[in-house]
């Protein structure tokens, strides 16, 4: 494997990167904008990506179990019994204009619970788009049979 450095663009405005928990950080930031892509479904980022968080890491751990993972944070936002809640604080407390948010229809949270969440907090809106469906695993076995799936972005102007 050959791992090349990215090409930066150095330019002049100011910009932040942040590598915090969400529902810890939205309490410091604001804005005009806040856009949302979260995990939809139960899988778990650290572990399906965990190469790359070794990689960007580059630090010595104790692999364990029989695949060797190292240990990885598990995100709420792929808990079923806990997303909508993190997905409420999150909106409720975002200091921000207008908020978008990235989900499809085989999500942790359907469509209703979303536009629920989201209706508390001001004026919503919900863009639909219709999209081939990513295949990761064999036909057979796959959960979701569909061919295509249904891309939401759910938008709020906050008030
Ligand atoms: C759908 S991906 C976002 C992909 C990104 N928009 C991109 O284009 O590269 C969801 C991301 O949310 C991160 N994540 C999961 N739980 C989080 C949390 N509680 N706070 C912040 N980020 C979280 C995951 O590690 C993952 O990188």
């Amino acid at each position: 494997m050959w791992l090349y450095p990215a090409d930066y663009v150095i330019n002049e405005p100011d910009h932040e990167v942040h590598n915090r928990d969400a529902n810890e950080l939205i309490s410091e930031i604001e804005g005009d904008i806040l856009y949302m892509d979260p995990p939809y479904n139960h899988r778990q980022y650290g572990a399906n990506y965990h190469m790359l968080n070794t990689i960007a890491l580059y630090d010595e751990f104790e692999p364990s179990g029989k695949t060797g993972l190292r240990n990885y944070e598990r995100s709420r936002w792929c808990i079923k019994s806990q997303v909508s809640n993190v997905f409420d604080d999150l909106v409720g407390k975002a200091r921000f204009k207008y908020l978008f948010l990235s989900y499809n229809n085989e999500g942790l949270m359907s469509l209703e619970e979303v536009r629920r969440i989201m209706e508390k907090y001001g004026r919503y809106e919900l863009i639909e788009q219709p999209y081939q469906r990513f295949k990761a695993d064999k036909s057979e076995n796959r959960n979701h049979k569909a061919t295509s799936t249904m891309e939401y972005l759910h938008v709020l102007e906050k008030v």
